[in-house]
């Protein structure tokens, strides 16, 4: 007699769209790999779009970015708005950052990813390529332990001048900041396992489509994250204003970051403190990926080896 599961066919469809992203990031950082340490940001950015994009349009899904690699007429693909997949299957909202940490791939430094991220329909931000404030800690926390406003106690902070304010009034407390100087989607996850990383917090400002991302990620896994959009200028909250964003100061929690079911992914593309990067070895290339469901909240690290890349067209 076999065992009948009710699943909602929704939720089985997406149960399988968990390892295909696997095979869209693995195949966007194996490529991004191919020009570790060459010093050519662009150009690892670039090999990363295609192979993402060449694999989203792979999946059975009616997928429309909405975080992409910019506007339609500056970007010639990933660019928001663009529809992706075989137009069959769930309409999903897609969040990509190919490359996560440009500079880090092109100086072959730890802790650039490829990443991802899908969720229901209509269910993602839809964040301009501006800056975000970010705040974020990981499960186990009162609610509402995170805001925005508050000073901070123990964090993660990107290495950068304006956060000079930040680093001052962490160390004030007496409490450690940890710098990272670059890739904060892997830095706000970070705050999510302390134990493991040592990082409690994380706070300061980066890309906002980055911080979608993150937002997609915790929704997985657990937390509390608050962002604010940096609209500094007229031309920003009108870019803001036409992707639906109506007050510029609003506070962004998780939720109102990436609403649905969701499910994230990243693969290493050079070795850091979540992931390793990729390995060319003889026969083989081997990527580490992480993906994450929220309607389960299970997280899988996915260490894959892959074999004949020119028959298969894999990268
Ligand atoms: P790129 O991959 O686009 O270079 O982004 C790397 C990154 O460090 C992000 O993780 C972060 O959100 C953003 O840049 C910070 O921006 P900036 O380098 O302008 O301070």
């Amino acid at each position: 007699m076999s065992t009948h599961i009710s699943v909602p066919p929704q939720l089985l469809l997406e149960r399988i769209l968990t390892l295909e992203i696997v095979r869209v990031t693995e195949r966007a950082a194996v490529s991004a790999a191919r020009l570790r340490g060459h010093g050519q940001e662009k150009a690892a950015d670039q090999a990363a779009v295609d192979a993402m994009r060449r694999e989203l349009n792979k999946l059975p899904i009616e997928g429309t970015i909405v975080i992409g690699e910019g506007e339609r007429d500056e970007a010639p693909m990933l660019f928001i708005g663009e529809k992706v997949g075989l137009n069959a299957g769930p309409k999903v909202d897609i969040a990509v950052d190919p490359l996560e940490g440009t500079t880090l791939c092109a100086k072959n430094m730890p802790g650039a990813i490829a990443t991802m991220a899908m969720a229901d329909g209509g269910t993602l931000l839809h964040a301009p390529d501006v800056y975000m404030q970010k705040i974020a800690v990981g499960p186990g926390y009162k609610k509402g332990v995170v805001e925005l406003d508050a000073s901070a106690i123990t964090v993660l902070v990107l290495y950068r001048p304006r956060h000079a304010d930040i680093i001052a009034s962490v160390r004030s407390t007496g409490a450690a900041v940890r710098f990272i100087t670059d890739g904060d989607v892997a830095g706000v996850i970070h705050c999510a396992d302390p134990e493991n990383t040592g990082v409690d917090m994380y706070i300061g400002t980066g890309g906002a489509p980055e911080g979608v991302l993150a937002a997609a990620a915790l929704r997985c896994i657990g937390g509390q994250m608050q962002c604010r959009l940096i609209l500094d200028s007229e031309e920003k909250r009108e870019r803001a204003h036409k992707m639906g964003v109506l007050d510029p100061k609003m506070i962004y929690g998780i939720e109102d970051m990436a609403r649905g079911d969701c499910l994230f992914a990243a693969t290493g593309v050079t070795t850091g403190s979540l992931l390793s990067g990729v390995k060319f070895r003889k026969d083989v290339i081997e990527t580490e990926t992480v993906v994450m469901r929220s309607v389960t909240g299970t997280v899988r690290y996915i260490k894959a080896e892959h074999r004949q890349l020119d028959k298969f067209h894999l990268d």
